[in-house]
């Protein structure tokens, strides 16, 4: 039987408490039992891609960094671009979005793009640009500023011939434009010189951030990590940031020599136990609720303090414990096993679907070593065939994001858990 009966809002403070109602089956002594379940319009958890956390714990250092980059630049001292890199669901994304934020916040001019989704760095990044730019347009714009319009128009054209932008103003005597000659380091740094310029004019700075850096092309990278190079030589009003997988520092190596000394390298990780557990408490605590520290223990270790997973089972954990005010070990226990079962469900299991019978014959060979990377060489001697003849599998789970080169020779999934998850799905 089943007993759902609607209650009244229960208001305490300026905290709402609608409480859900749910049956509860106990099996064993055959009875049913009426509980309150936490609300779940307030889970505080966001288990996704990019879904900011109501509680960002922990890059103390990567923000700190960020914040003395804008410092700098604002005070016309160069800064090293900063390269942010880790395996998926580490909290790249929302990294980014903090930077973006904190540029913002200082009106800096923003230009946030995502490698990979069908655009060329080109177009992403016009179009990026577009928005800022024309918030600053007004009648006493300065002459910098209307450079920087004239070749944003200019660069525009270079690679969309039917759109073409009006900023609302007459630029046929300003200076500028020219950005539109069909090599792209020519044009995007003639673009980023004159945006910069613009900024320095209105006394702030322009922010590059480019997420999924290692779907960048060859040619794209070569000319970001060129033009990157002359923005510090010449000290531009200008800083940029690059998110991606652990491949992205060995990826900008061979764009360019020089990239190891050009960027700052931030490896994004795992969180440490203490900072896990603030993931939890911290984004309970804004609703009022408290978690007993046996149950932040249990699901920080069988999250292994990785973000995503901390979100997902965080999220399992508030839906699944019935509260009010508390959470216990026994919550945990039920949101952590939900919680498996909805990333075996989708986290893992898209990955998996996506790939080829072929691919997955690869997949589950390097699945034997475990997350910590397989040697091509092995993987090829346990499917029993030739390296070569293996090449476009591997290069196919490259281009699909399921596992990226740590480096030459080697694989590795960019995931943590997927060897685990392979190794429990049946064989064909
Ligand atoms: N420092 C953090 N504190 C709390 N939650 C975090 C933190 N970093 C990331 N998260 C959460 O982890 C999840 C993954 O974050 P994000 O999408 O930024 O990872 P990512 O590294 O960009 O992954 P991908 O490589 O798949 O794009 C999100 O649900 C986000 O809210
Ligand atoms: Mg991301």
């Amino acid at each position: 039987m089943c007993i759902l009966a609607p209650t009244p809002p229960i208001v305490k403070g300026h905290l709402d408490l609608r409480v859900t109602y749910a049956v509860v089956y106990y099996s064993t002594i055959g009875l049913h039992r009426l509980v309150q379940l936490m609300d779940p319009v307030l889970n505080p958890y966001s288990p996704g891609a990019g879904r900011p956390p109501s509680a960002l714990v922990g890059r103390d250092m990567q923000r700190q960094s960020w914040q003395v980059a804008l410092d700098r630049i604002e005070r016309d001292r160069t800064t090293q671009p900063i390269v942010l890199y880790g395996l998926r669901g580490v909290g790249k994304t929302v990294l980014l979005s903090e930077f973006s934020r904190c540029a913002n916040e200082r009106s800096w001019i923003v230009a946030r793009v995502e490698a990979g989704v069908g655009k060329s760095l080109r177009e992403a990044l016009g179009e990026a640009l577009h928005g800022p730019l024309t918030d600053l347009v007004r009648p006493s714009a300065g002459k910098r500023l209307l450079r920087s319009l004239k070749t944003a128009v200019s660069f525009k054209a270079s690679y969309d011939i039917i759109g073409t932008w009006n900023f609302g103003l007459d630029l046929s005597d300003v200076g500028g434009g020219g950005a539109d000659t069909g090599l792209l380091e020519t044009d995007l740094l003639k673009l980023l010189h004159d945006v910069a310029a613009a900024a320095a004019e209105e006394d702030t700075g322009l922010a590059i951030l480019i997420d999924e850096a290692q779907d960048l092309g060859d040619d794209e990278l070569a000319a970001l990590c060129s033009i990157a190079h002359t923005a510090g030589q010449d000290s531009w009003r200008c800083v940029f940031a690059l998110a991606g997988l652990p491949s992205l520092p060995r990826i900008l190596a061979e764009a360019k020599s020089y990239s190891e000394r050009l960027f700052s390298f931030q490896p994004i990780e795992h969180l440490e136990d203490r900072v896990a557990a603030l993931v939890l408490t911290e984004s309970a605590a804004n609703e009022n609720v408290t978690w007993d520290p046996d149950a932040t223990e249990h699901i920080v270790r069988e999250a292994a303090g990785y973000p995503y997973f901390l979100q997902q089972f965080g999220q399992d954990t508030w839906n699944e414990a019935p509260g009010p005010r508390a959470i216990t070990l026994t919550d945990a226990r039920v949101g952590v096993a939900r919680g498996q079962a909805a990333l075996d469900a989708g986290f893992f299991r898209v990955r998996w679907d996506r790939a080829t019978r072929s691919e997955q014959r690869y997949l589950r060979a390097m699945a034997a070593d475990g997350d910590q990377g397989s040697g091509s060489g092995e993987i090829a001697t346990r499917i029993g065939r030739k390296v070569t003849s293996l090449g476009p599998a591997r290069a196919n789970l490259i281009a699909k994001g399921l596992v990226y080169a740590p480096e030459h020779g080697v694989v590795a999934f960019t995931v943590p858990g997927m060897a685990d998850f392979i190794t429990r799905q049946p064989e064909h």
